[in-house]
């Protein structure tokens, strides 16, 4: 037994039907889409687009969203940095038994620090995992306010709001990995372009 293996468990890993027999039956590679930004950068827009348009395409899809979540499986949890942690480590766990699944996989959350977007692909591995920052100004996003939440955050009405008074961390150019789609610079079907020619390649079977 690995020497992690907590005492009295005993995972069966090594005798469930594998991954490979599953992208086989669905014929595409699984893999996690992780779409990071602030709250109305447009991650969500982006997100629905692109699986509709993957399930349109053949694809098996499922898609994971910051306020959907967190009306479920992470219901318990707030804004603070330590929730956020525990959000993004449920959110990357469950993304990883997807992936195993051989689905692809959206998942649509602000991700606000690096050591987030890092434990994220840490838990799901690298090679299954996509970073794509959706860029857009704190200022874009307050003008855009699609739940009215930069009004109620400026009125003092919400706690911790990312870019207010809880931080973000943008991509730098450590983060060689991570896309960058600048919502601010092209219209919702540009994006949805530009996000689709970077996946398409790594879901395709062959
Ligand atoms: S994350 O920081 O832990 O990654 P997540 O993506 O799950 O955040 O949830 C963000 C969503 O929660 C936002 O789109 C917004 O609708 C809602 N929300 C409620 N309170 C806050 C807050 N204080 N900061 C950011 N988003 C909030």
């Amino acid at each position: 037994m690995a020497a992690s293996t907590p005492d009295n468990l005993y995972p069966t890993f090594d005798r469930v039907l594998g991954r490979a027999d599953k992208e086989v039956r669905l014929k595409q590679r699984g893999r996690v889409i992780w779409l990071y930004g602030l709250s109305g950068s447009g991650k969500s827009t982006l997100a629905i687009a692109m699986e509709r348009q993957l399930h349109a395409e053949g694809f098996t899809t499922h898609l994971l969203d910051g306020d959907n979540v967190r009306t479920g499986l992470n219901r318990d949890l707030g804004f603070t940095d330590a929730d956020r942690s525990e959000n993004i480590r449920r959110i990357a766990e469950v993304a990883k038994l997807f992936v195993q699944a051989g689905v692809v996989v959206i998942a649509a959350f602000i991700t606000p620090q690096r050591a987030h977007r890092q434990l994220a692909r840490t838990i799901i591995g690298a090679d299954d995992f996509s970073e794509v920052y959706v860029a857009a100004s704190f200022e874009t996003c307050a003008k855009r306010d699609p739940k009215g939440l930069y009004a109620k955050a400026s009125a003092g009405g919400v706690k911790q709001f990312t870019g207010k008074d809880s931080s973000f961390e943008p991509p730098t150019a450590e983060d060689i990995e991570a896309l960058t789609i600048n919502t601010e610079a092209g219209t919702a079907a540009e994006s949805l372009a530009q996000l689709h020619a970077a996946v398409s390649p790594r879901i395709t079977f062959q």
